[in-house]
């Protein structure tokens, strides 16, 4: 089962043609090594879990923190964990990086304001942005879906709910691109661009409290600001840090969703063609299920975020001691053939899916109905008024974004019959 002589060694991981097709490499950790431990590109050592039994299991164990100072490597290697510009910003205290019971009580307060209703009720406007983003591309016949599309569709969705005045939108769309472009790369400007977006936030945060129940203010940062539980409310400092963790985790993410989404569909004729027909009849069951299935097949997320060891435990067999770092590879765990049969199989219409796409236990997406919202509208309405939609690039010559935790395309350079 584990590494031994017999083995034969572990394929390279994290080079670029891992990153253009990971899953081989992952069929050989879940079945030779399934609680491997490896150097990250960052030179920070870490255990990847391969195995989705395994898996789940960790992403609900209480004994692997969130929080970074339980990194045994913590005092030397700060800032190569977690997201970057965080610390410098300081908006350490967001929900992927604490445990109960401040976890806890930050996520029942978000969750008073980030609420399914609030969501449901946002529906018809992301419909809107779906269409006006086409819109600007149709008539040319050819786009790239990662700029054009997938890009722009979930910061203007997610500035809209926090209720960012539109004027400064376009703000936000430049630091979120700067840190899309480079989150695998140079640091500097990123941390710039974190910087930026926090002071915008906190200045907006004051606003929004100075202004509250003086009408218009029912957009979520105003929801966050009025969230109480037993009396208790968010700091403003808790409140920017909850702002920036729903840009930052809602962003790239769905950015992925859609390309990597679209990506698989225009990859598997078959299956996108089903999907066309059941929208064309009014259909959209094939719809919601086929969401879940492109998450589990190639979800924008390949590890969870980082998590320590606060003891030293056992996992699929292996001491983990305590102070090590555990990353989930949810790309793997979402491809084990003892959880799903045929597991490399794009299937739409696939019943029993459990995935872990959104996680799974404490810390599961609370973005998940947005995520699922933006993904369905995207992918029907291009579906829809894109009808003949192809892909306008070798396959072979895509380039994926490196980073460790996300997986998406940098471009998606598509073609179509033009419309006037
Ligand atoms: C957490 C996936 C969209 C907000 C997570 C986690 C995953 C995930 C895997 C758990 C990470 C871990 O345990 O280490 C996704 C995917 C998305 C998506 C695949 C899109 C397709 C969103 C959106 C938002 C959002 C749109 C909000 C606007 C969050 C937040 C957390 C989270 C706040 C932290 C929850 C906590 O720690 O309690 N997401 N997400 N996500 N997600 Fe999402």
């Amino acid at each position: 089962m584990h590494e031994n002589k017999d083995t034969p060694p572990a394929p390279p991981l994290f080079t670029w043609e891992f990153a253009a097709d990971p899953y081989p490499a992952y069929a050989w950790l879940r079945e030779h090594a399934p609680v491997h431990r490896t150097a990250l590109p960052s030179g920070v050592e870490a255990w990847l879990v391969t195995r989705y039994a395994d898996a789940r299991q960790a992403l609900a164990d209480q004994r692997l923190s969130k929080n970074p100072a339980h990194h045994s490597e913590s005092a030397h290697g700060k800032g190569k964990v977690g997201i970057p510009g965080e610390r410098s910003a300081n908006l350490m205290t967001h929900l992927l990086n604490i445990d109960p019971p401040d976890h806890t009580r930050l996520r029942r307060l978000v969750s008073k304001a980030f609420t399914p209703r609030r969501v449901a009720e946002f529906a018809p406007r992301v419909q809107e942005l779906t269409d006006q983003l086409i819109d600007a591309f149709i008539e040319k016949g050819e786009a790239d879906l990662i700029h054009e599309f997938a890009f722009p569709l979930p910061i203007y969705a997610i500035c809209d709910l926090l209720g960012v005045p539109r004027e400064d939108q376009d703000d936000f769309r430049d630091w979120a691109g700067m840190m899309i472009r480079h989150g695998g790369g140079p640091r500097g400007g990123v941390a710039r661009s974190v910087k930026k977006m926090r002071g915008y936030l906190a200045e907006l945060i004051h606003r929004k409290r100075e202004e509250l129940g003086e009408g218009g203010d029912d957009d979520l940062i105003s929801g966050l600001i009025r969230a109480s539980d037993h009396g208790e409310h968010l700091t403003e400092n808790e409140a920017a840090a909850m702002a920036f963790i729903l840009l930052f985790a809602g962003f790239e993410t769905t950015v992925n969703l859609i390309g990597n989404g679209v990506y698989a569909l225009l990859r598997n004729p078959g299956e996108r063609e089903r999907l066309q027909r059941a929208l064309a009849e009014g259909d959209e069951s094939l719809l919601a299920t086929g969401v879940e299935e492109l998450l589990r097949y190639d979800g924008p997320v390949e590890l969870a975020t980082w998590r320590f060891a606060t003891e030293p435990i056992t996992l699929g067999g292996q001491r983990i001691a305590a102070g090590d770092p555990v990353l989930v590879v949810l790309a793997a765990a979402d491809r084990d053939p003892e959880r799903f049969a045929e597991p490399d199989t794009l299937d739409l219409s696939r019943r029993d899916n459990q995935h872990l796409g959104y996680g799974h236990g404490i810390h599961y997406c609370l973005g998940a109905p947005l995520a699922r919202l933006e993904g369905q509208a995207a992918l029907a309405t291009l579906l829809r008024r894109l009808p003949d939609l192809r892909l306008a690039a070798d396959p072979e010559e895509l380039r994926w974004r490196g980073g460790l935790i996300m997986r998406g395309l940098r471009t998606l350079p598509v073609e179509f019959t033009a419309r006037i």
